[in-house]
């Protein structure tokens, strides 16, 4: 996600805004900028890459100004460039916007603006905003100069003006070289802190950009904006009119607040899934043709699809094989990159080719897509990186708008895969004439519950915990599910292993007769996925066949089911969702379980022993 600060006092705002950019490189990005107003004129600096390339161009051309604006970008709409970076301005270059979030109408604002004659300089979302606060700006009538509290009152009904237009998430600041000392700033489904100084304010994406200078925070609430000096800062609602607001005071350190106050950035992004889910979601439920390519002719036309990646990726893909067959009616195949790359596949004409990868940069599933290519293949990419090897090589990109995810365990980016491919199913299934309109109409509200019940399932985290210290001395632990689920018993193993070194494997639960029934010993932990389901009976048979050998069972059920009652030894009861979206609610407690028992066992949960968050090498 992208990183804001911005400054309003009586300091040099500069080295206060790398300073605040520095607190947030945590959060990821590509290119950073500043802008500043001083002597009635923006400045603006922008580099491509880390921080140290802005800060080397400052101190080539150094910026002078009490107020002004710092972004970090994590690339969303256009590549990492400087032409992209942040912030954005105007046509007379009077005018700066920084923004975190995706404006989803932004290529109607962009083609209405530039037939009115404005001109881009980026393939950004947001630079629309400038440009609309602009023309917002004009028809208020105050121009240069204008007496300070009407500039000030200008560009905050200007910018009010422009959000009633725009669709999307945004937490944005925008200052305007004719109110000075000015910074208006807003809020919708992307996070955005005031901080309150002495006769200075500050605004921020996260609280470690303010640490340093104050304590006493206010959160901008969905709708509401502030309007900023160094010597005051009002906040009004959405109507415009000012509203109060009470100061909180943070207690934690630096390090604590990068992590949003959790121990460890794993536990933040397994929290962050309802929210991730719907940036994922955000204007996709529609089509995927205008911003991804994939249009329903193309999808008409795909006679199979093959995925490819490694890890939780490849756990996504044996969920997305699941849904395109079932849903879509396209003969998919999954493997893992690293046999796919090396045993000569046969690979039909009209294959799609999936490329799963939260990083953009797993060697194996690059060598994949690069055979693809070879072979004359299109080439899809799921992934949360926007210009990372992979994309850069795809046909068509579907990012999953995650935001950066730190902890080398991936939990939320493989929520935002499975949504992906939920939708990849969903408009292939109609494209394609397989899926009925009713049932698309199902599938899409369900989605659109999606992060409503996560956070209801995220309520379950105290009886997870209890749950996970019964795993704290486990030596071996079984994971078992069917259909989509089988996927969810994969990686519930995976995430139980890689972060608390605890021997944990996952089977369909149906071959348990064929062998790992062998394994059970008694007292041996066996994670059951018994959630609805069309072969629910079937599974809940695996574990009885467990429970009679002396199994632990640590079952995940539908609220409501009292079937495992009496037969499991801890019960999760998950609130109802259609099978094919299960997958997505059902990995989340095993993350949990995952997640406190390494923590109970004192492991490096964000940064397990001998691996890598992005494997870039064989
Ligand atoms: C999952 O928790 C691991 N970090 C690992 O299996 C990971 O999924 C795999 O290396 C693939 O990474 P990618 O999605 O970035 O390609």
């Amino acid at each position: 996600m992208c990183g804001i600060v911005g400054y309003a006092g009586s300091q040099q705002a500069v080295p206060i805004l790398l300073e605040g950019l520095r607190r947030l490189e945590y959060r990821g990005y590509d290119s950073a900028g500043v802008a500043v107003v001083s002597g009635g004129a923006l400045a603006v600096a922008r580099s491509v890459g880390k921080l140290s390339s802005l800060h080397d161009l400052l101190a080539r051309r150094p910026l002078d100004g009490q107020m002004g604006l710092g972004h970090t970008r994590w690339a969303t709409h256009g590549g990492p460039s400087e032409a992209n970076a942040h912030p954005h301005v105007d046509c007379a270059g009077r005018i700066a916007v920084i923004h975190n979030g995706i404006i989803e109408n932004y290529m109607a604002l962009k083609e209405a603006l530039s037939a009115r004659g404005h001109v881009f300089a980026s393939a950004t979302d947001t630079e629309v905003l400038p440009h609309l606060i602009e023309e917002a700006l004009a028809e208020s009538g105050v121009s240069a100069p204008a007496a300070a509290a009407l500039a000030e009152a200008a560009l905050a009904d200007a910018v009010r003006a422009v959000l009633k237009q725009v669709r999307g998430a945004y937490a944005l600041a925008a200052i305007w070289s004719q109110a000075p000392g000015v910074i208006v700033a807003a809020k919708k489904d992307s996070p955005l802190v005031v901080g309150l100084g002495d006769r200075e304010n500050f605004i921020a994406s996260d609280v470690p950009a303010l640490l340093k200078h104050t304590r006493r925070v206010v959160y901008l609430e969905d709708g509401e904006s502030a309007v900023m000096r160094g010597d005051r800062c009002a906040f009004f609602d959405a109507l415009g009119l000012e509203i109060k607001k009470v100061p909180s005071e943070i207690s934690w350190d630096s390090s604590a607040a990068e992590k949003g106050g959790y121990r460890h950035f794993m536990l933040k992004e397994i929290h962050e899934q309802p929210r991730s889910v719907e940036n994922t979601l955000r204007g996709r439920l529609g089509g995927l043709g205008e911003e991804t390519g994939l249009t329903p002719e193309l999808l008409r036309g795909v006679k199979r699809v093959q995925i490819v990646a490694c890890g939780t990726s490849w756990h996504a893909g044996i969920v997305g094989k699941y849904l395109l067959e079932r849903h879509a009616g396209v003969s998919t195949a999954v493997e893992t990159a690293s046999e796919f790359r090396y045993r000569r596949p046969v690979l039909e004409p009209d294959t799609l080719v999936i490329a799963i990868s939260q990083s953009g940069e797993t060697a194996d599933t690059l060598a994949a897509v690069r055979l693809a290519r070879e072979e004359g293949l299109k080439v899809l990419s799921i992934g949360n990186t926007v210009g990372a090897a992979i994309p850069r090589q795809a046909d068509f990109n579907f990012h999953t708008f995650c935001g950066p995810e730190c902890g080398v365990a991936s939990t939320k980016a493989f929520a935002g895969q499975l949504v992906a491919l939920s939708l990849v199913a969903l408009h292939a299934g109609t494209a394609r004439g397989f899926m009925p309109e009713a049932q698309a109409r199902d599938w899409a509200a369900e989605l659109q519950r999606l992060p409503g019940l996560l956070r209801r399932t995220l309520a379950l985290e105290d009886k997870i915990r209890a749950v996970a210290a019964e795993l704290r001395a486990a030596r071996h632990v079984l994971f078992i599910g069917r259909g989509v689920n089988y996927a969810t018993a994969l990686e519930g193993a995976l995430k139980l292993k890689e972060i608390s070194y605890i021997h944990a494997e996952g089977f369909a639960a149906g071959e348990m007769k064929h062998g790992p029934l062998a394994l059970i010993d008694p007292g041996m932990p066996v994670v059951a996925i018994a959630t609805r389901s069309d072969v629910l009976e079937k599974t809940l048979s695996n574990i009885e066949e467990a429970k009679a050998r002396g199994a632990r069972l640590i079952a995940l059920c539908t609220e409501g089911d009292r079937r495992l009652r009496g037969m499991a030894d801890h019960i999760l009861e998950l609130p109802p969702v259609g099978e094919h979206l299960s997958p997505i609610l059902n990995i989340l407690p095993l993350q949990l379980l995952a997640y406190h028992a390494a923590d109970l066992r004192g492991c490096d949960v964000d940064q397990p022993r001998n691996l890598a968050k992005s494997v870039t090498v064989e």
